[in-house]
């Protein structure tokens, strides 16, 4: 049964939460829609739940983040952007499971942020979302998190605030699990994105291009919408970027895709010895593009995705959404072997070199031949036992209706953009499911937070799934951890027009 809670009502909340802030000065952030029908993410059940999650004894590991304006060098070209480092990705930050991570941000930068913890199932006022769980960070602010990390795998973090994500405000999140095995020799972390700051326009003006020009200008133009009927042919002279697995592969093409910070024209060498089993944890922390990845000369076990373990299963490619990771591992020739992470659907591509032996640099444009040959999705990967999500009715369905257009450029959850959204309710206990239902001739990589769930038909747990046009897909999960939490898609620009949901728990 879900309330009947009204926008204006919740809006009004809005209004009254952050003016008793206000009034008491540095009075504690109540929560985003202050609803009594809703859990609030400062309340008294995201502490409890927390408190549960809290091991006698555990550990707190401490980082500091100091986002700021930085000169970077992708190799040969230098950009002016923000980062949290004098590189990218952002600090390496690393706990075990059960650990309490505590993180002071800094903000250097000339503009709110937030920290967002993508994929931790964490307590709901640490979620770092701005207006729902936190005030933002104002520029030259502090703001301290500090969560319990209840489940290994591999995480990152980036900023809730517009477009910032598409910016070098992005750093990876291993939790370790002090009991697992470790059937590998090392670990190489390679983090995906596509970069356009700094090359004569910033995140914001390409969502201010999309918005006022439909994707006209230099966008590569095209119409993702369900009504557009220009699917699949250009506009305005551009190309459209299609993939044949994903269909509409992106809004935005752009002028570099980078592997660890680095273009392909001076890719980073990730150095080994052969025979040796090297565990790979990928990343895809793009705005717009998902990444097609293979290893010249060898073939890819996946071990986890998004974070948990899979049934162990090889294939030559791998493809990855926007905010999707994946754990594989590569047992290593010898020589020297490209890397390639494929922009897929668009032109150009990201490069590592792998090194474990003698042997000349590959190009910049090398395409190794496992490109081509079997590729994995993750979601269609199955969950290993030990996390396998048991068979329940669900208590709770909500449908999520993906639509949207190029011009204008809108993209929506059940025909409404998030503004206008009612929270989809929630009760505590629940097992719930979601469909996401793509009406859209475009591919969209749907983040649930706070939650990893199972896809339905496979198992795999995730928290991020690529959702193929005219395709809906199924995810389940056990409602257990208490607030409000942000749905949406992992194309930024779709995200900040549009195409996100509350899910709210029920007080
Ligand atoms: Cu990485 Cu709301 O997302
Ligand atoms: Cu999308």
């Amino acid at each position: 049964m879900s309330p009947t809670l009204t926008r204006r009502r919740l809006l009004a909340g809005i209004a009254g939460t952050v003016g008793l802030a206000g009034a008491a000065g540095a009075a504690a952030w109540a929560g985003g829609l202050f609803d009594p029908q809703l859990v609030a993410p400062g309340g008294d059940l995201v502490a409890r739940t927390e408190a549960a999650r809290r091991r006698p004894g555990g550990r707190t590991v401490s980082a500091t983040l100091n986002p700021r304006p930085v000169t970077l060098d992708l190799g040969g070209r230098q950009v002016q952007t923000w980062g949290y480092d004098e590189s990218a990705p952002g600090p390496l930050i690393r706990a075990q499971a059960g650990d309490v991570l505590r993180v002071e941000v800094t903000n250097g930068l000339a503009a709110e942020t937030s920290v967002h913890w993508h994929g931790v199932a964490l307590r709901n006022d640490m979620d770092g979302v701005p207006g729902v769980t936190q005030q933002a960070i104002a520029a030259g602010g502090r703001h301290t998190y500090e969560f319990t990390v209840p489940d290994p795998g591999t995480y990152f973090y980036h900023p809730h605030s517009g477009v910032q994500l598409d910016r070098a405000l992005y750093g990876v999140l291993v939790v370790d699990d002090p009991h697992e095995a470790g059937r590998y020799d090392q670990e190489w972390i390679v983090v995906l994105d596509d970069w356009v700051d700094g090359t004569g326009r910033t995140p914001e003006d390409v969502l201010a291009s999309l918005q006022s020009m439909g994707g006209h200008g230099d966008m590569a133009g095209m119409d993702h919408g369900s009504m557009g009927g220009m699917t699949g042919m250009s506009m305005g002279g551009m190309e459209t970027m299609t993939s044949p697995v994903l269909g509409g592969a992106g809004d935005v093409a752009y002028p570099h895709y980078l592997v660890n910070g680095r273009t392909p024209q001076a890719p980073v060498t990730l150095a080994g010895r052969p025979r040796q089993r090297v565990r790979i944890r990928l990343v895809n922390a793009a705005s717009d593009t998902a990444f097609r990845v293979a290893l010249g000369g060898h073939r890819l076990t996946v071990t986890h995705t998004d974070g948990f373990p899979v049934t162990p299963t090889t294939g030559d490619a791998l493809l990855l959404g926007m905010g999707e990771r994946a754990d594989v591992t590569v047992d290593l020739g010898d020589g020297v072997f490209p890397l390639v992470a494929v922009a897929e659907g668009k032109d150009g591509q990201g490069l590592a070199v792998v090194r474990t032996g003698a042997g000349g640099l590959p190009g910049a444009a090398v395409r190794p031949a496992e490109l081509d040959r079997r590729v994995l999705l993750t979601g269609g990967l199955r969950a290993a036992e030990a996390v396998t999500l048991e068979r329940r009715q669900p208590d709770r369905v909500h449908r999520l209706v993906l639509s949207g257009s190029m011009m204008p450029y809108r993209w929506t959850v059940n025909g409404t953009t998030f503004d206008k959204l009612d929270p989809l309710v929630v009760g505590q206990g629940e097992r719930v499911r979601l469909e996401f239902v793509n009406q859209t001739t475009m591919f969209h990589p749907m983040h649930v937070h706070g939650h990893t769930f199972a896809v339905a038909g496979t198992g795999a747990r995730k928290d991020t799934v690529i959702v193929v046009p005219k395709q809906t897909v199924a995810v389940e999960f056990d409602a257990t951890n208490p607030g409000q939490w942000m749905t949406h898609c992992h194309n930024i620009y779709h995200a900040e027009s549009g195409m996100m949901a509350n899910l709210a728990y029920q007080a």
